[in-house]
């Protein structure tokens, strides 16, 4: 980790980053069971579902109040002025705004909710940037197939075209499906986030195919009938570690290397940015294994079919997350199971020069985002980028003056410039995760991703900010307006 004496360095380049760097958070207050949902008009998601479910969530917790945002929004705002920053991500609840999922039936307080958040930030001089889809499906359309069936995303589309049209006068960037990575893989290959499916090496292949296909509709649905006049932009938010060979220059973990960065960022980014269609290693990879099991009656890896939308050419920019690195070898999967793991033949392993920060999977890496940056750029015909997220986690034992956060985000930003100083990535932006500490999935409140504390035990869910997130307001008021002071 670097000393802080970094900082003055980086005001010495000429960033041109367009943005500042921002903050994101999801809208803590989806989960809401406790009659609050009824209350406000909200829909069940599967998420509200998925907590109550014994043994799913660290503790027995639930989101059903998380930060509350939805009653506290006048103290987020706050937190989003001290910080200064320029734009702002965060995430609708579908069922707070369509209860059963669909348009027949609009929850108005959710509209007069989201319409508030927006214009509260602009009046602030902060944009936001909106995602439509945070692993929170309204339970009414997981009761019918969830997406595993082709129909959630037509209706996906439709709450999509619903959103762009109430807010899209206000909206300008737009992430219609967040890290479908992890709802496929962890909703419904490891049974780890909701829905808590477990379908080894067939679901997730279907529900990632669809959320394209809702993605793709939902970006031609905005082309056609939405960006002449709003003038804005669609992508989706594809999550990826920055991936190499265990041992370089090893011709099978370079091999496996390139296997499983085909089933992950890949996996969504080559359909919308290469081809049109899957990574020829992944197909070639899963048809192999499908072939050794004796699986007949087609492909466990669905095609784009040329009948719908094209999914080709359906991001207007590159929205990734990026939390990790891994180096990766062949093997860990040729077991007698069929699944995921097998199909990709490729082993995850840490380097232990990367130092674990709180959560287990999190080894912090921030050189590993400029890589991954220089990689996107050659692979994909140099997109704008924008880092929709990427951050640092505590657990235990609280500390408010988090000094290794504070530094992570000095190292990191830091990766960034040179990524667009040094190797040319066109980076338009950077979001840290997250505003707030919150109800952080199966982990609940036992890991703390926020720049500002939040104290859950108490009903007033005070917020207090971290020593990083005084760091962080430091450091983006170097780079606003798109130049360095
Ligand atoms: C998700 C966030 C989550 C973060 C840290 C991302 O996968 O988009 O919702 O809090 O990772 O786990």
């Amino acid at each position: 980790m670097v000393k802080s004496e970094k900082i003055p360095t980086v005001s010495g380049w000429h960033f041109r980053i367009k943005l500042s760097a921002v903050a994101v958070f999801r809208d803590p207050s989806f989960f809401s069971l406790n009659g609050g949902w009824q209350a406000d008009g909200k829909g069940p998601s599967i998420w509200d579902t998925f907590c109550l479910e014994k043994g799913r969530v660290f503790g027995e917790q639930n989101g059903d109040e998380a930060c509350n945002s939805y009653e506290l929004w006048e103290k987020d705002l706050e937190c989003i002025q001290q910080l200064g920053l320029t734009h702002y991500r965060l995430s609708f609840s579908w069922a707070r705004l369509l209860p059963d999922g669909t348009t027949r039936h609009v929850n108005q307080k959710g509209v007069q909710y989201y319409n508030k958040v927006i214009d509260d930030l602009l009046a602030c001089d902060v944009s936001p940037m909106v995602t439509l889809y945070h692993f929170d499906l309204p339970q009414a359309l997981q009761d019918q197939g969830g997406w595993k069936s082709a129909g959630t995303a037509t209706l996906f589309n439709d709450y999509a075209k619903f959103c762009f049209q109430t807010f899209g006068d206000r909206v300008k960037l737009w992430i219609t499906v967040n890290e479908p990575y992890v709802c496929a893989k962890l909703g419904h290959e490891d049974g780890l986030h909701a829905p808590g499916i477990k379908e080894p090496g067939v679901a997730a292949y279907l529900v990632g195919h669809n959320m394209l296909r809702a993605h793709a509709m939902a970006w031609h649905s905005y082309n056609s009938f939405y960006r002449t006049k709003q003038k804005g932009a669609v992508s989706l938010a594809i999550n990826s570690d920055w991936l190499e060979a265990s041992v370089a220059g090893c011709a099978e973990d370079v091999a496996a290397t390139e296997r499983q960065l085909a089933f992950t960022l890949g996996w969504f980014a080559w359909p919308v940015f290469v081809t049109g269609d899957y990574p020829k290693i992944m197909r070639s990879a899963i048809d192999a294994q499908s072939e050794k099991f004796g699986r007949s009656g087609g492909s466990r890896l669905p095609s784009f079919s040329k009948d719908e939308p094209a999914v080709l050419g359906t991001a207007d920019f590159f929205a990734l997350n990026y939390y990790t690195s891994r180096k990766v070898e062949a093997g860990g999967g040729c077991g007698e199971v069929l699944s995921m793991k097998s199909d990709r033949d490729a082993r995850d392993v840490l380097d232990p020069s990367w130092p674990i920060c709180g959560v287990s999977w999190l080894a912090v890496v921030p050189h590993g985002l400029r890589k991954l940056l220089k990689y996107i750029k050659d692979t994909f015909n140099n997109p704008a980028v924008y880092i929709t997220e990427n951050g640092f986690s505590q657990v235990g034992q609280l500390q408010i003056e988090d000094v290794q956060r504070s530094e992570f985000y000095k190292d990191t930003i830091l990766e960034v410039a040179k990524a667009i100083q040094e190797d040319g990535v066109n980076v338009r932006g950077y979001f840290a995760w997250s505003l707030l500490d919150n109800f952080e999935w199966a982990d609940g409140f036992s890991v703390r991703f926020g720049l500002f504390h939040v104290d859950f035990a108490d009903a007033r869910r005070g917020r207090t900010i971290y020593r990083s997130g005084r760091e962080y307001a430091k450091i983006i008021s170097k780079f606003q307006c798109g130049q360095s002071k």
